[in-house]
C-alpha cells in the first residue's frame, strides 16, 4: 500500500468545499427557522405575545404550540425511545430549563427568522431551580433502582471495604469534573422537505435511524416514507445522538407551508437545547500493599441528570478493569436537576471516572514511594477482574512500556518541583493509562461491483471525520487489489443501508466485518478471489451486488431486526467468551512558568491498543484529536452552571474556552497494532474515545509532580497553582 492510499479518501472533497454538510444545503423557496427560548430557569409561561415577531418582515409563521396528536412522544433514547430527550417542547406552558424552545418562527431568510424570534417576549410563572449538582432541590437517586438494567448494575468484587480496611497502604480521595459541551464545530442543522407524502431530511446526526425513526413516531406516519441523509458531519463527537427536538416542528412547518425548511440553531441555543457531558464528582478509595499491590478499590460517582430523564452513569465499567483489583465496589447515584437531559460527550463516562481513578493510582505511587510506571505494570490484569473471563486482548503493558520508553521517563527525577528547565520553568512528568469497552452493533453491508472496476459500498455509519469511509475503502481496496480511488463508499443515509447510532468507538469494528462479509459473498457469488471486474464482465453484467450483515458475538437475528426498527443493539463490551476492551497510555510533560503559574503542555506520547489499525492516517488524527481533547479537559472547558438565572453562562465559544493551536505542542502518537481477531474477523477494536481515556489525569498527575499540589478538580486553571 502506498503512502498516498493511506490518505483520507474524501480529503479533497473537503479541502475543496465540494463534500456537502447539512448546512450546505440550501433548496429552492427554502424558508428558514429560529427558536425563541425560555429566560427563566424553570416554570411556566403565563403568556407569550408573537405580534412584533410576525410584524418582522418575511415572517411567514410563528408557532408557539403543537397538539399533543399533532406531535407525538417520541421517547428517551436510552428509555426505549429514539429523542435526545423525552421532553419535547412547544406542547405546553412548561418550562423545565432556561434556553427551552417557546416559539418556533419561520421566516423567508434567516436574518428576519433570528430577529422575529428575538422579538418574542412571554411573561412567566418562575419557580425555584437547581442547576448544580450540590444545589439545594436536586434530588438524588440510587442508579439500580432507578435504572433496572443488568449492564448498568453497580459492579461488586468480593468484599472491597473490608479489604480496603485490612490494607496498609490507603488512599481515600474525592474528584471533581465539571459539566462539558462538545461543541462540534457545525452545529446542529437540518433541512427537511415533503415529497408528497415522503419526507426528506438532510440532518447533522450521528445517528440516521433514531431521526427517521422518531420522525415517524412523532408525526404518525410510516418510517418507509422518511428518507435520512447524514452524509458528512462537522463533529459528533455523541452529542448528534439522536433525534433533538426541533425536528418535528420543522417538518410540521414544512407541511403546512409547503416550502423546504431549513434550521442551523445558533451556537447559544446549541449549549442549551443540545445535550451535554453531566458534572460528576468520583469518590476513590484505594487499598494495597507497602509495594503498591491493590488489595482493595471503592470508586463511588454521582452524576448529574434532568428531572425528565435518567441518563446513566457507566464509570466502573472501566475503572474496574484498569488493573487486577481483587476486590472492588462501585457505586453510581444519578442526581436530578433542572437541565436538559445529559448525553454522550467522547469517553462520556471513561473520561471523568478515569481522571479521577488513575490520579488516584498517582497518589498511591507516592504514597509507597514505587514509580507510576512500574506501580501500573505491577497492577496489569492477566484476566477480568470483574467476570474471570479473558480479555479478547490486552496490551496495556505494551502501552506504558513502549511509551516510556518513547518519552524518556527513565530521565524522570520523581521528586516533585526537582526539574527544571533552560528557561526557568518548572518541569513535571506524569503518566496515566486508559481504557475503553470495545462494542459492536449489527450492521448490514451492501457492495456493488461494476464492469468497468468501481466498487460501491453502503453501510451502517456515520462519518463525522473520524475517517469511517476512508477504513472501509482501505479495506474494500486491499482485499479485492483494487486502488482506493475505484472504491466510493455511502454511510449516514438511510436510502442506502440501516443507520444506527455510530458512537461508543464502535462505528469502524462494527462496520469492516459486514463489509469483510459482503466482500466474501461477492467473491463467492463471482467464483473468484481475484479480479473482480473481469469476473463482473464476464458475467454479462454491468453491475452484480450483494449483500451481507455481521452481529456481535452472541448476538442473534433479532439483535438486527431491532436495529432495522430504529433501535439499539449493543454487543459489549462482555461477550459470552471474553471481554473486551481497548487500552492506552499516556505520558504528558508541563512546564509550569514560575512567574504566572501559567500551565503549558509541550510535549505528549500516547500509545494506543485498539487491535488492528484500519487506516493509519485517519488513526493517527483521531489520537491527536484526543489528546487536543484531553488538554481542553484538564486545563480549559467547563460548562459553568448558572445559579442565578438558569442554564449554563458559558454558551459562546469565547466563554466555553477550547484549546487553540498554541495550547496545543508535540503529539507523538503509537499504535500497538497487534490485531483483535478474537473480537471480530478483521481485527479491529475502537479508539476515538480510549484515546482521550487517561489524557487529562496524566496532565494533573504531571501538574503535581511540578508543584507537588494535587489537582482533584478539573478544569485545572492558574489560580489553583498559585
Ligand atoms: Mo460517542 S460519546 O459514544 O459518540
Amino acid at each position: 500500500m502506498t503512502a498516498m492510499e493511506t490518505r483520507r479518501v474524501d480529503a479533497y472533497e473537503k479541502v475543496t468545499g465540494r463534500a456537502r454538510y447539512t448546512a450546505d444545503r440550501v433548496p429552492e423557496n427554502v424558508v428558514y427557522a429560529a427558536f425563541a427560548t425560555a429566560r427563566i430557569g424553570k416554570g411556566r409561561i403565563a403568556g407569550i405575545d408573537t405580534s412584533a415577531a410576525e410584524a418582522v418582515p418575511g415572517t411567514r409563521l410563528v408557532i408557539t404550540k403543537f397538539g399533543a396528536d399533532e406531535l407525538r412522544d417520541v421517547g428517551f433514547v436510552l428509555a426505549g425511545g429514539h429523542a435526545a430527550q423525552s421532553l419535547q417542547p412547544l406542547r405546553d406552558n412548561r418550562v423545565a430549563y432556561r434556553g427551552q424552545p417557546i416559539a418556533l418562527v419561520l421566516a423567508d431568510n434567516p436574518i428576519a427568522a433570528t430577529e422575529a424570534a428575538q422579538a418574542i417576549t412571554a411573561v412567566y410563572e418562575p419557580e425555584p431551580f437547581a442547576v448544580k449538582i450540590d444545589a439545594d432541590g436536586a434530588e438524588t437517586l440510587m442508579q439500580e433502582q432507578a435504572i433496572p438494567l443488568p449492564f448498568l448494575a453497580d459492579i461488586k468484587v468480593g468484599d472491597a471495604d473490608a479489604a480496603l480496611q485490612e490494607s496498609p497502604v490507603r488512599i481515600n480521595s474525592t474528584y471533581e469534573h465539571p459539566a462539558q459541551h462538545a461543541a462540534p464545530i457545525e452545529p446542529f442543522t437540518s433541512v427537511v422537505r415533503w415529497d408528497g407524502d415522503k419526507l426528506i431530511v438532510n440532518d447533522s446526526t450521528q445517528n440516521a435511524n433514531a431521526v427517521r425513526f422518531g420522525l415517524a413516531t412523532q408525526l404518525g406516519i410510516d418510517p418507509a416514507g422518511v428518507e435520512v441523509i447524514s452524509s458528512h458531519i462537522g463533529g459528533g463527537f455523541g452529542t448528534k445522538n439522536a433525534m433533538y427536538g426541533h425536528l418535528g416542528p420543522i417538518a410540521i412547518a414544512a407541511r403546512r407551508l409547503g416550502r423546504p425548511v431549513k434550521m442551523v440553531l445558533p451556537r447559544p441555543q446549541n449549549f442549551h437545547t443540545g445535550n451535554f457531558r453531566p458534572a460528576s464528582v468520583h469518590t476513590v478509595r484505594l487499598g494495597a500493599d507497602e509495594n503498591g499491590r491493590l488489595l482493595a478499590a471503592v470508586h463511588e460517582v454521582d452524576q448529574q441528570t434532568s428531572w425528565h430523564d435518567l441518563f446513566p452513569s457507566d464509570a466502573t465499567t472501566a475503572t474496574s478493569r484498569l488493573y487486577a483489583t481483587p476486590t472492588f465496589r462501585g457505586r453510581q447515584r444519578l442526581v436530578r436537576t433542572d437541565v436538559p437531559t445529559p448525553g454522550f460527550m467522547r469517553a462520556p463516562f471513561e473520561s471523568p471516572a478515569v481522571f479521577a481513578f488513575e490520579s488516584a493510582m498517582d497518589e498511591l505511587a507516592y504514597a509507597t514511594g514505587r514509580d507510576p510506571v512500574q506501580l501500573r505494570l505491577a497492577n496489569d490484569a492477566t484476566v477480568d477482574p470483574v467476570t474471570g473471563l479473558p480479555f479478547s486482548s490486552r496490551h496495556l503493558a505494551e502501552c506504558l512500556r513502549r511509551g516510556a520508553a518513547r518519552f524518556g521517563w527513565d530521565q524522570r527525577d520523581p521528586q516533585p518541583g526537582s526539574m527544571i528547565a533552560d528557561d526557568g520553568s518548572i518541569v513535571g512528568w506524569g503518566v496515566a493509562a486508559g481504557c475503553y469497552p470495545a462494542s459492536i452493533v449489527p450492521i448490514v453491508a451492501h457492495l456493488s461491483a461494476t464492469a468497468d472496476g468501481a466498487i460501491i459500498v453502503a453501510v451502517g455509519g456515520h462519518e463525522m471525520g473520524q475517517g469511517i469511509r476512508t477504513a472501509v475503502a482501505l479495506l474494500v481496496a486491499h482485499e479485492l487489489g483494487v486502488p482506493v480511488d475505484n472504491v466510493t463508499v455511502h454511510v449516514g443515509d438511510t436510502r442506502v443501508a440501516p443507520q444506527p447510532f455510530t458512537a461508543g468507538s464502535w462505528g469502524t469494528s462494527s462496520a469492516l466485518p459486514a463489509v469483510r462479509a459482503a466482500i466474501a459473498e461477492l467473491c463467492k457469488t463471482l467464483g473468484v478471489t481475484g479480479d473482480v471486474p473481469a469476473a463482473v464482465r464476464a458475467t454479462g453484467k454491468s453491475v452484480v451486488t450483494v449483500s451481507a450483515s455481521t452481529l456481535a458475538p452472541g448476538q442473534t437475528e433479532e439483535s438486527l431486526e431491532q436495529v432495522k426498527g430504529g433501535h439499539l443493539a449493543i454487543g459489549g463490551p462482555v461477550f459470552p467468551e471474553f471481554v473486551a476492551f481497548s487500552w492506552a497510555a499516556h505520558f504528558v510533560e508541563v512546564r509550569v512558568e514560575p512567574t504566572t503559574r501559567r500551565i503549558r503542555v509541550p510535549r505528549v506520547v500516547s500509545v494506543v491498543d485498539c487491535g488492528r489499525v484500519a487506516s493509519p492516517t485517519t488513526a493517527a488524527s483521531q489520537v491527536r484529536g484526543a489528546v487536543v481533547w484531553g488538554v481542553g479537559a484538564a486545563l480549559r472547558e467547563e460548562s459553568v452552571a448558572d445559579e442565578q438565572f438558569g442554564g449554563f453562562l458559558t454558551t459562546t465559544l469565547e466563554e466555553y474556552t477550547v484549546p487553540v493551536n498554541a495550547d496545543i505542542g508535540e503529539i507523538e502518537v503509537d499504535f500497538i497494532d497487534e490485531p483483535d481477531l478474537r473480537f471480530n474477523p478483521v481485527g479491529v477494536k475502537g479508539l476515538g474515545e480510549v484515546s482521550l481515556v487517561g489524557v487529562a489525569p496524566a496532565i494533573a498527575n504531571a501538574v503535581y509532580h511540578a508543584t507537588g499540589r494535587r489537582m482533584r478538580r478539573l478544569p485545572i486553571r492558574v489560580e489553583h497553582v498559585l
